[in-house]
């Protein structure tokens, strides 16, 4: 069988997000995920969150082997995963009740963190809530040396990536109609942030 790609830090996470989801998430909600990456999340919260409908998407090179993961798992409430790359538009036909990514503002350009929040305020339905985790920057400074270790690290991979500016995002959800809720800190430096949109 193909040994599928396999991530340590989801590994790592996937209960500490869990249990923030359970607190925003409800019976019958409409997740989709942004950037599934390995499936690993995807494949977690659908078989702990039975009651809802997780679909995941990643770029067209990526949702093959995150399909891959996704089949394997068998789950009812987790269909084969949606080609979606946040800088086409339209994303798709969803309109999710919820929208959970985790690990992907860093990895993309901001213009495709732009086109991310200019496309969540498109298709998330009113009142849905948007779920982000990863690192962020307050007021210009890293929340750990470690931190801007791995901005330093992202950049000489891919100049036009990096730790995003929590206050940025903030503006960017703003104009998606989005209105800020919670900031989880959690283990590894990282942040979950929980936004509700407008009714
Ligand atoms: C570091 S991985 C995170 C994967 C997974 N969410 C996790 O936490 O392990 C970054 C993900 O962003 C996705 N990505 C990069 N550019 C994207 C874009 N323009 N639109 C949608 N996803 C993108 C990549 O394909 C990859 O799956």
């Amino acid at each position: 069988m193909l040994e599928l790609p396999f991530s340590q830090a989801s590994e790592n996470n996937k209960q500490v997000i869990l249990e923030i989801l359970k607190r925003h998430l409800k019976k019958g909600d409409q997740v989709l995920e942004l950037a599934g990456g390995t499936g690993q999340h995807a494949v977690h919260f659908a078989a702990n969150l039975p009651n809802l409908h997780w679909q995941s998407s990643d770029i067209p090179s990526n949702v093959s082997i995150l399909n891959l993961r996704l089949a394997r798992a068998k789950l009812a409430n987790l269909p084969a995963a949606l080609t979606i790359d946040v800088n086409n538009s339209p994303w798709s036909n969803h309109r999710p009740t919820a929208i959970f990514s985790a690990n992907s503002l860093h990895i993309m350009s901001a213009d495709s963190v732009e086109n991310f929040f200019t496309g969540i305020g498109e298709v998330l339905q009113a009142n849905g809530t948007l779920l982000v985790y990863g690192p962020f920057k307050y007021v210009g400074e890293f929340t750990t040396a470690s931190n801007a270790d791995f901005d330093r690290w992202l950049k000489d991979k891919d100049p036009l990536s990096g730790v995003r500016d929590f206050e940025w995002i903030s503006d960017l959800a703003a104009k998606a109609n989005l209105t800020f809720i919670e900031d989880n800190p959690m283990p590894a430096n990282n942040q979950l942030l929980v936004w509700k949109k407008a009714r």
